[in-house]
């Protein structure tokens, strides 16, 4: 493993992923942890992450030199690099040698182990306030810029590098070269890590984990529960039940798709759970988004719990594991790492009842989006299911601007699924991060359709571009696909008089309307 030490940077996770692109293993662990506990993990190298502070700053967090002369490989980089050369006795100014961006780096010592076959001259991201003025003692300086006069250092004997700009940002055009040659040259390591290898190991560990015992499997639709339900499947097959709760508000071809695809895919046991009355009836008369979610959110528990008791009651008491998607993100932003093993069954999302605990198996809490659809298609998932773009768990509730009724949702299922069709035929599908359908349900404007005035709903188009959700823009579709969409669904949804698009980023919108 190699340990990526977090000194409070967006770059941490970052660092991770480049890491395992090398495909060697990463986990990453606060600064704050005691060094005798990282070097207790048995690391086969260590990168110190950049960070916010200034080695100056009072407080800045700092690290026991003892980490740096147990014969473990280091990498520092940025905030990493500074308090490498300060701890060691070197010289690190707060002159005001500010670098931020894109910077020119000259490599002083070509034949180094991090810069070997990299050109003299190459684009590095900086971002910093205070520069290395003197490397310490044993350490040879092998690259400045204009400002910095130390950039990079290394001291190949006790194998210990650093470098003072960004490597795993793409602007630092050899970054990823660099850091591989920290891994293999520097620290030895073969890139060996695959999804292959991830898959045996978690099987193993949930063989171990659950022995004799059985499982449960919520599936949503989305790619972690379904990869995590598959993996758990392969483990321990038929001791694995999923279910799947049809609330009604689900896109076309979707319950089928579980049914059918992700069945015979897998070959797990399915309990598909018909809840599309029980949703529309307490949703009768709502039209508030986010009373439209608390309803949609309380009813799911219900049903789940109730379904979860009825497999109980079926396959007997010992059903004591509930399978979650959990991804390594979500692990690292709750602080966690070692992990919760044992929960009170009403902190997960099933809310089941107080006297039942359940176990948590998470086989994915070691991995990247990203890797989760690479663990899919190796277990042999359809394209459909593992290249998904997201869906918001209330389904089309929150899509529809008004009331929700079966009426509305047949109409929008249909609206969005000509979309759908029309985008994938046109292969934009990896092009555009999702792109909601909205009926403005409470919404009509005047039309002429075949000689006659009708006065029907708008269809609004939301497709957008994103990395992660949290802001988006709109996504520049060619027109003549925009077209097609429209005139489809004006043609064929019963009701539909126009077409719209959304041409707003987030912030200031939401990426769903609701
Ligand atoms: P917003 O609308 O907040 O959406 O910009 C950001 C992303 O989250 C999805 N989304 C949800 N996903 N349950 C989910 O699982 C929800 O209640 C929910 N609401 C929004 C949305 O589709 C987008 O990808």
């Amino acid at each position: 493993t190699v340990l990526v030490v977090d000194f409070g940077a967006q770059y941490a996770q970052l660092i991770a992923r480049r890491v395992r692109e090398a495909r060697v293993y990463s986990e990453i662990v606060p600064s704050s942890m005691p060094v005798e506990e990282m070097l207790a993990k048995n690391p086969a190298a260590i990168i110190l992450s950049g960070g916010p502070s200034s080695v100056y700053e009072p407080g800045a967090p700092t690290l026991d030199r003892t980490l740096f002369e147990a014969g473990v490989p280091v990498f520092g980089m940025c905030y990493g690099f500074q308090l490498m050369a300060q701890t060691l006795g070197g010289t690190v100014d707060n002159s005001g040698a500010r670098e931020y961006g894109r910077t020119e780096l000259a490599v002083s010592k070509p034949s180094s182990t991090l810069f070997e076959g990299t050109p003299a001259e190459q684009s590095v991201w900086m971002s910093h306030g205070d520069a290395c003025s003197a490397a310490p003692e044993g350490f040879t300086v092998t690259g400045s810029t204009d400002v910095v006069p130390v950039a990079a250092f290394e001291n190949d004997e006790k194998k210990l590098y650093g470098v003072q700009y960004h490597p795993e940002v793409m602007h630092s055009t050899h970054g990823q070269q660099v850091l591989e040659h920290f891994l293999y040259r520097g620290a030895g390591l073969s890139p060996d890590w695959t999804t292959g290898n991830v898959i045996e190991e978690q099987v193993a560990a949930i063989r171990e984990q659950v022995g004799d015992k059985r499982a449960i499997c919520g599936l949503s639709g989305g790619v972690d529960s379904a990869v995590a339900a598959a993996l758990v499947q392969k483990a321990i097959g038929s001791q694995l039940t999923c279910v799947y709760v049809d609330h009604g508000l689900m896109r076309k071809g979707e319950t089928e798709q579980v049914e059918k695809d992700f069945v015979a895919a897998t070959g797990v046991q399915l309990k598909v759970v018909d809840a599309e009355e029980r949703f529309l009836k307490a949703l009768a008369g709502v039209s508030d988004p986010e009373e439209k979610r608390k309803i949609i959110g309380r009813e799911f528990i219900r049903v789940f719990e109730q379904a979860q008791l009825e497999i109980m009651q079926e396959e007997g008491p010992e059903v004591a594991f509930l399978v979650q998607g959990t991804l390594y993100p979500d692990v690292v932003e709750s602080g966690g790492g070692t992990g919760t093993a044992n929960i009170k069954s009403h902190h997960n999302v099933g809310g089941l009842p107080d006297d039942i605990e359940f176990e948590l198996v998470e086989p994915l809490r070691q991995l990247f989006k990203d890797e989760v659809r690479m663990v899919g298609q190796e277990l042999g998932l359809p394209d459909e299911i593992v290249q998904r773009q997201p869906f918001p768990g209330p389904g089309l509730g929150i899509r529809i601007v008004g009331e929700v009724t079966k009426e509305r949702l047949d109409l929008l299922r249909e609206a969005d699924a000509i979309a759908r069709e029309e985008l994938t035929a046109a292969g934009l599908d990896r092009d555009i991060w999702q792109c909601p359908v909205v009926l403005l349900a409470d919404v009509r404007s005047v039309g002429v359709q075949g000689d006659g005035r009708t006065y029907g709903h708008p269809i609004v188009l939301r497709p957008v571009s994103s990395e992660d959700a949290m802001t988006a823009d709109w996504s520049r579709l060619p027109y003549d696909v925009l077209a097609k969409i429209s005139t489809r669904i004006t043609n064929e949804v019963k009701d539909v008089n126009r077409v719209v698009l959304d041409v707003t980023s987030k912030p200031p919108g939401t990426i769903e309307w609701e």
